[in-house]
C-alpha cells in the first residue's frame, strides 16, 4: 500500500495550492486534487481565480482601458491616432494567454516543490488507522490516505431565481469574461466588485452599460466619502446605476428583459443584449461527499469552521471562499498558508483587521481597516487626513488626478485605524497602509517617512500629514 501523504489539499486555487506549496516546503509529503480543466481537457490548476476570476477580468480590465486610453486620452499627450480598431478577438486569446501562463506557472511550482498533483474530483471515502482515504475521480480513479485533509474548493456564482445562467444571454463570471462581440446593451443586476469591473470592461469596449443594484446605498462596505466620490465619477464615464431596484422575471429570448420596481417602487422593465448577473457566490462543496463523513456545514453552506480554520472532524481543515471571511484570494492564501504552518506545529496567523480590498475600476479603490462610518459606529475617537490626486505631481504627469487617499487615525494614540484610496494604482498604494497597520505605525511614522518624488505614494504620506492638519503640497 502506497504511504499515507501528511497533506492533502482538495481545490487548487489561490487557498489549495498555496496551502500545498508552504506544505511541502515544510518538509511535509503533499498531495493537491483540483479537477478544473480547459476546454480541451488540460489540467488548469489556479481555480476562479486564474481561470474565471482575479486573473483573467485583470487583463480584459488592462486591455479595454489600454483601448480607452488611445481613444480618449492619447490627444491630451499629443498622440494622435487614427483608424482605431477594436479586436475582440485578439483581446480574449490574450487574456486566455495570461490565464494559461498562470495555470503553467501553478504546475511548475507543484513540481519544483514536489507536490503531487492530481486532475481531477476529490472526495472524502471513509477512514483507516493512517488517516483520512481521498478517492480521486479522474482519467484514473485512485484513492490517498492523508494525515490531514485542507478543504479549498472555492465557490461558485449565485444565480437570479428563475433565471439560470445559460452563458449566453444570462451570463455568470465565466460568461461576462468571454462575450464573442461586444453587446450594444448590456445589464448588470448587482453593483457589487464583479458588476463594477466587468461592467467597467464592456462599457469601455463600447457597451451601453446599465447597472441594477438592490441596496439604496452605493459600495456600502467602502467608506462614506470614496463611495461618494466613486458614483460621481462612474457617472461620469456613463456607467448607469440604479440603487434600490427589486428585480422580479428574468426573461431571456432574442433579448434578456428584466422587469423590476425601481427604488419608488414604480414598475419597470428593461431590454439588453447581454445579461451579468454578479449578486455574490455561494460556497462550493459538492463533489466533496462531506455529508458521508459528517462534515458540519454552516447555515449559509459553508464549511463550518473555528478561528484556525480547524472543521468538526479531526485533521480536517478548511480555508478560502468555501468558510467565513471575504472571499478573497490573498485571503484564501493567508489561510492556506496560516493552516499548513498550524499542520506543521508553527503557528500560523491570519490578521483579518489588515486584509486589503481592491476595486480594479479606473480609478481604482482600494481600502484597509476601519471605514470612518465603522469608527463613528464603534464610537471611536479618530482623525481624518486626506490628499487629493489633483494635488500629486505624478499624478498631474499620468493625465490622472482624479481621487484621493485618505488615512484615518486613532485621536489619542494616532494608531493608523484605516486608509482608503480611490485613485490611480490604488491596488499598489494600498500595500503601504496593510505595512503600516500589520506594524501598528501612527500617521505621524508615515509623516516622518521619505517617499519618493514624483510618486503617487507621496499622496499617501500627504494624507498622513493632512491628519495633523499640516500638508505640505495642498
Ligand atoms: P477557488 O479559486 O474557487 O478554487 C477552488 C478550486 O477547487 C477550483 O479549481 C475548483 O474547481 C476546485 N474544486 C472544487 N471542488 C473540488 C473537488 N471536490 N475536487 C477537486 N477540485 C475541486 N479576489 C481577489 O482577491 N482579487 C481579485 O481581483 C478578484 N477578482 C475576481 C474576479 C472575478 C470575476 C471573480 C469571480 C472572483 C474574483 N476574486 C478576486 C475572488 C477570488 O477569485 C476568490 O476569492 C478565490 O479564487 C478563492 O480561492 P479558493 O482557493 O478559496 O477557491
Ligand atoms: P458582491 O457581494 O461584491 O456584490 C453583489 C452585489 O449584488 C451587492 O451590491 C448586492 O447588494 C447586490 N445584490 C444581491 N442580490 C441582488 C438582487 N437580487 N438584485 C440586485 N442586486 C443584488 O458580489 P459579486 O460582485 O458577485 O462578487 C463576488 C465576490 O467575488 C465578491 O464579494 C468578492 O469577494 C469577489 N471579487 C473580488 C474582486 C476583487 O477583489 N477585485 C473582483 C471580483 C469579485
Amino acid at each position: 500500500m502506497a504511504e499515507p501523504f501528511d497533506v492533502v489539499v482538495i481545490g487548487a486555487g489561490p487557498g489549495g495550492y498555496v496551502a500545498a506549496i508552504r506544505a511541502a516546503q515544510l518538509g511535509m509529503r503533499t498531495a493537491c486534487i483540483d479537477d478544473w480543466k480547459t476546454a480541451d481537457g488540460k489540467p488548469a490548476p489556479g481555480g476562479t481565480c486564474t481561470n474565471v476570476g482575479c486573473i483573467p477580468s485583470k487583463a480584459l480590465l488592462q486591455s479595454s482601458e489600454n483601448y480607452e486610453h488611445v481613444a480618449h486620452a492619447f490627444t491630451e499627450h499629443g498622440i494622435e491616432v487614427r483608424g482605431l480598431a477594436l479586436n475582440l478577438k485578439q483581446m480574449l486569446a490574450r487574456k486566455a494567454k495570461v490565464v494559461r501562463q498562470n495555470n503553467d506557472g501553478i504546475v511548475y511550482l507543484f513540481k519544483k516543490n514536489k507536490v503531487a498533483f492530481y486532475n481531477g474530483t476529490g472526495s472524502f471515502a471513509g477512514s483507516e488507522a493512517a488517516g483520512w482515504q481521498v478517492r480521486v475521480s479522474g482519467a484514473k480513479a485512485e484513492t490517498l490516505v492523508a494525515k490531514h485533509v485542507i478543504i479549498a474548493t472555492g465557490s461558485k456564482p449565485r444565480a437570479l431565481p428563475g433565471a439560470a445562467f445559460d452563458n449566453d444571454r444570462i451570463l455568470d463570471n465565466d460568461g461576462a469574461l468571454a462575450i464573442p462581440e461586444v453587446p450594444k446593451s448590456l445589464g448588470v443586476i448587482g453593483a457589487g466588485v464583479i458588476g463594477l469591473e466587468m461592467g467597467s470592461v464592456w462599457r469601455r469596449l463600447g457597451a451601453e452599460v446599465t447597472v441594477l443594484e438592490a441596496l439604496p446605498t452605493f459600495l456600502g462596505a467602502a467608506d462614506e466619502q470614496i463611495a461618494k466620490e466613486a458614483w460621481k465619477l462612474f457617472g461620469k464615464q456613463g456607467l448607469a446605476i440604479e440603487l434600490g431596484a427589486k428585480i422580479g422575471k428574468v426573461v431571456a429570448g432574442k433579448r434578456v428583459t428584466v422587469e423590476y420596481a425601481d427604488a419608488e417602487g414604480k414598475a419597470r422593465s428593461a431590454a439588453f443584449d447581454k445579461l451579468i448577473v454578479s449578486i455574490g457566490r455561494l460556497p462550493h462543496t459538492a463533489g466533496l461527499d462531506a455529508e458521508a463523513v459528517g462534515l458540519e456545514l454552516d447555515e449559509r453552506g459553508l464549511v463550518a469552521v473555528d478561528a484556525d480554520c480547524r472543521t468538526n472532524l479531526a485533521n480536517v481543515w478548511a480555508v478560502g471562499d468555501v468558510v467565513r471571511g471575504p472571499m478573497l484570494a490573498h485571503k484564501a492564501e493567508e489561510e492556506g498558508i496560516a493552516v499548513a504552518e498550524r499542520i506543521a506545529g508553527q503557528h500560523g496567523h491570519v490578521d483579518f483587521n489588515t486584509v486589503p480590498w481592491v476595486i480594479y475600476t479606473s480609478p481604482e479603490i482600494a481600502w484597509v481597516g476601519q471605514t470612518e462610518q465603522q469608527l463613528k459606529a464603534a464610537g471611536t475617537a479618530y482623525r481624518a487626513g486626506s490628499f487629493p490626486f489633483a494635488a500629486n505631481g505624478r499624478a498631474r504627469a499620468l493625465g490622472d488626478t482624479s481621487g484621493f487617499a485618505k488615512i484615518l487615525a486613532d485621536a489619542k494614540s494616532d494608531r493608523i485605524l484605516g486608509m482608503h484610496v480611490i485613485g490611480p494604482l490604488a491596488s499598489e498604494l494600498i500595500a503601504e497602509g496593510v505595512v503600516a497597520m500589520e506594524f501598528g505605525a501612527a500617521s505621524e511614522d508615515l509623516a516622518r517617512i521619505c517617499h519618493a518624488h514624483p510618486s503617487l505614494s507621496e499622496a499617501t504620506r500627504e494624507a498622513a500629514l493632512a491628519v495633523d492638519k499640516r500638508s505640505l503640497n495642498y
